[in-house]
């Protein structure tokens, strides 16, 4: 079987924060967010799996910290594990400010890709894990995987 490691696919996208992003208070709209992790993980998830991936579900989005216009938002996404047709990919949100060297957390969820084309005897390559925190994930996307299927 054919074995992966998380930073082969990791994706690292940046935007600025520009006045159609935002809400009337001028602070990006959650929605938007969300939409820029979703095409990071959506990366993430067909350079791991080298096909085409639809997004199947969105888990704990929380919205930490408000990001405003001119900000440059930092989206971090790397794949916790492969099952047979689906990966999660663990997506985090970064926000840097022009007046501080440190991005912020902003945001993080779980995305969810499924490759629907493949067939019953071929399965996903397979994560392998290399440092300790992805060793963690990777035995979290299991239990995060087995409470969504008895929900
Ligand atoms: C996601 C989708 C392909 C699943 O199809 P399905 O026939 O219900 O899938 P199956 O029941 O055969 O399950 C296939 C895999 O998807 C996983 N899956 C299905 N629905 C899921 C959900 N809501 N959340 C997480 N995983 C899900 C299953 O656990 C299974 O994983 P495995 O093969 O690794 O064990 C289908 O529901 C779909 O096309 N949804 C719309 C996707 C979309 O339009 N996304 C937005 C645009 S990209």
């Amino acid at each position: 079987m054919k074995m992966k490691r998380p930073s082969i696919s990791e994706v690292i996208k940046t935007e600025i924060v520009c006045p159609n992003d935002a809400n009337p208070m001028g602070i990006l709209q959650g929605g938007k967010l969300v939409q820029w992790m979703d095409i990071a993980a959506a990366v993430c998830a067909q350079n791991h799996s080298e096909h085409i991936a639809v997004t199947a579900s969105i888990d704990n989005v929380s919205f930490k910290r408000p990001a405003k216009i001119g900000d440059v938002i930092i989206i971090k996404a790397n794949i916790t594990r492969a099952f047979n047709t689906s990966m999660e990919i663990f997506t985090e949100a970064f926000v840097k400010s022009l007046n501080s060297d440190t991005p912020q957390l902003i945001n993080e969820a779980y995305f969810t890709f499924v490759v629907p084309e493949l067939k019953e005897n071929f399965s996903l390559p397979q994560v392998d894990p290399e440092t300790k925190l992805e060793v963690e994930r990777y035995e979290k996307a299991l239990e995060n995987k087995l409470k969504k299927t008895l929900k």
